[in-house]
């Protein structure tokens, strides 16, 4: 078991090991006190493991309610979000009560944003049961819902109180959907750790995945505490982000998020090799990692399609984005660029 302590404007735990589900209740008695909670879930991780969070839960003195939506990236809206703030205020939850996120990014995000708004905001705990909720989107309290207009338009900045990681949660998931995952992995590769990169570019991952989950933790925890609040070096964690959005969107979220940032890595590391900004080769070696971790490189959007898309990104400022460029694996930089560079970047799909 593996623990790493992020301190951000709240401090918590984020645990990692195998089993572990068994001790959530436990953990929260300790860090929250015997409170209420209300589960929130979707609608294939729940069959899989809301009875044994939910077990933990009770056995430790927890009453527990469950809030099960259907999966999928179309639940995350404002119509979701209003249907779970609505049960809590149904079943009376107070501020002295705590909703736990069991699933993936959609379902940590949802919830996020739900325990930030109930009552002003009610504490939560994040049980990721993907990889890319472990690795990601479950530490550092980036909250949110979809808007017609794109992706996470709407959310808050909300720490969890505790992140409990069970790795066993992985062994159910699909290959596309592991897959998913290690596209955040080669990214946080990319970006800080040669280490990590040359750990993960064979794709042979299983025998050590607890010591990958938290060295990608140890990352997170570290760009967080820098840059909470993503004005900063935060928005390094955008790598191949920029394209991948557009490319989710185009794709009416066929593509999955983890897809997308595979190959919005690649055109992102081919389009800075070619204007120049970085410092060495890093595409064949990202195209590579992806291909052996079953992730695409090739994108069939337009370039056109591409930049137009990434214009509505919430990420754009005034006439420039940020876009992150790889020096080298393991080193990354942000450039401010103007939003007119977008087409000639997309061109390198
Ligand atoms: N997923 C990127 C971030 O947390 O900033």
């Amino acid at each position: 078991m593996k623990s790493v302590r992020v301190s951000a404007s709240k401090e918590y735990e984020v645990i990692i090991g195998s089993g572990i589900i068994s001790s959530l209740g436990e953990r929260c008695v300790s860090l929250l006190g015997k409170r209420r909670c209300v589960i929130i879930t979707d609608s294939n991780v729940a069959p899989l493991w809301l009875d044994k969070a939910s077990d933990s839960l009770r056995q430790a003195g927890i009453d527990t309610l469950s809030f099960i939506f259907p999966a999928g990236e179309d639940s995350k809206s404002v119509n979701t979000l209003s249907d779970i703030l609505e049960f809590m205020a149904e079943n009376r939850l107070t501020r002295s009560d705590f909703a736990v996120a069991l699933g993936g990014g959609v379902t940590g995000d949802i919830t996020g944003l739900s325990a930030s708004l109930y009552l002003r905001g009610i504490p939560f705990v994040q049980v990721p049961t993907t990889l890319l909720a472990a690795v990601d989107s479950s530490v550092g309290g980036k909250t949110a819902v979809n808007l017609s207009a794109g992706k996470n338009l709407m959310g808050a900045f909300y720490q969890p109180s505790l992140v409990v990681c069970d790795t066993d949660t992985l062994g159910t998931l699909s290959p596309e959907i592991f897959a998913d995952g290690m596209a955040e992995v080669i990214k946080y590769g990319v970006i800080f750790d040669r280490d990590l990169f040359d750990a993960v570019k064979n794709g042979n991952v299983n025998n050590n995945i607890e010591d990958i989950i938290s060295r990608c933790v140890e990352l997170k925890r570290d760009i967080v505490a820098e840059d909470e609040f993503d004005k900063g070096n935060r928005q390094l964690l955008n790598f191949g982000h920029t394209m991948a959005h557009s490319i989710e969107k185009l794709s009416n979220f066929e593509i999955s998020h983890g897809s997308a940032v595979a190959i919005g890595m690649v055109i992102a590391a081919k389009a800075s090799e070619a204007l120049g900004w970085s410092n060495e080769n890093c595409t064949d070696e990202i195209v590579e990692a992806n291909k052996s971790n079953n992730l695409p490189c090739e994108c069939y959007f337009s370039p056109e399609e591409l930049a137009d898309a990434a214009l509505s990104d919430k990420k754009r400022s005034g006439g420039e984005i940020t876009f992150v460029i790889p020096k080298k694996i393991g080193e990354c930089i942000l450039k401010k660029i103007p939003v007119d560079m977008l087409k000639e970047i997309a061109k390198h799909k």
